[in-house]
């Protein structure tokens, strides 16, 4: 076997892991990001856990190959250098990761979108390994996609594509970290689920954070259930605007809310089928185009992260 360290850098955890040449994840790590910190602490806090993890590889005499990092905002894989973030990652914007984290390190350092990874970890080993051309979308602090056509991510011009969290679904709507209002990522986070359980006026005291929302639903609480028939109403509008767009073999939700399983994902389906246009939504059921939970987990976008270094061929 060979190893790669893959980080998954997000607005709200940094999640990292040893990752073996098949995939597999053999030592895992999570800090929080600490994103108001800035930029530089952010750098200083992937070297050290870098360090962390090529300690303990070296303990048991894994040879590391290179670091992979999958990170939100909109990056230039090939430049190595992350061109812009929300402010999900204040100040994170013209980092030069490839570079800086190479000269902190010593290793070779390979970067992409944090979607994209996951993406790619999907298409590799996970829900999407039999799909030639799907959508991945990741539901955490923010909204983040990848579009993969013939197996691979869509870029576009400047490596940009993919944006999808930052569509508007709802005009004036809620102000989003991008400076627009009403973007689907407002709707659809995790993040956007804690807000809408405030506005929705119930006891806040009875719901802390989403897993507790998901468990009170899941117990049969009527107020917890409303409220998750809201979220997934909203991740719907999303994600039949992108069926439409691009009519996938399928979609892969990952992030944050993917242990919900079916339990979301069969009311999200529901609403979503109810907006389809006629000759998509007629579809027979064998030919629908599924909507599926990530594969690997919470492992997706460190795997994915990597995947390059293993992948000496195409998918
Ligand atoms: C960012 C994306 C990122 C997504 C998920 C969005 O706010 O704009 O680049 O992929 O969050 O982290
Ligand atoms: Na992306
Ligand atoms: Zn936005």
């Amino acid at each position: 076997l060979e190893y790669a360290i893959g980080i998954d850098l997000g607005g709200t955890n940094i999640k990292a892991g040893i990752v073996t040449s098949e995939g597999g994840v053999v030592y895992r790590i999570s800090v929080p990001t600490n994103a108001h910190k800035g930029g530089e602490a952010i750098l200083e806090r992937l070297a050290a856990i870098v360090e962390k993890l090529q300690i303990y590889a070296s303990e048991q005499d894994w040879e590391i190959q290179g670091v992979g990092i999958g990170s939100a905002g909109q990056v230039n894989a090939e430049a190595g250098i992350v061109m812009g973030a929300t402010a999900n990652l204040p100040g994170w914007a013209g980092m030069r990761l490839r570079e800086r984290l190479n000269a902190l390190t010593g290793l070779p350092v390979v970067i992409d979108n944090d979607a994209n990874a996951m993406a790619y970890g999907e298409a590799w080993i996970g829900s999407g390994r039999n799909w030639r051309d799907f959508i991945c979308v990741t539901l955490g602090t923010g909204v983040g996609g990848c579009l993969i056509i013939d197996k691979q991510p869509y870029r576009g011009r400047d490596g940009f594509a993919g944006e999808i969290g930052h569509q508007v679904i709802q005009a004036d709507g809620h102000p989003c970290n991008c400076g627009r209002a009403g973007c689907w990522e407002q709707y659809a986070s995790v993040t956007a689920l804690m807000r809408i359980v405030q506005e929705s006026g119930v006891d806040c005291t009875k719901y802390h954070n989403p897993e507790e929302v998901f468990a009170l639903a899941r117990e049969g609480d009527l107020q917890a259930v409303e409220l998750v028939d809201q979220y997934s109403s909203y991740i719907a509008i999303g994600l039949a605007n992108l069926i439409h767009l691009f009519n996938p073999q399928g979609i892969v939700i990952g992030g944050a809310v993917t242990k919900q399983g079916d339990f979301l994902l069969k009311r999200v389906r529901q609403q979503v089928y109810g907006q389809l246009l006629p000759v998509f939504r007629e579809l027979p059921a064998e030919t629908k185009i599924d909507i599926v939970p990530a594969a690997l987990e919470d492992d997706g976008g460190v795997v994915g992260a990597v995947a390059s270094y293993f992948l000496k061929k195409r998918l």
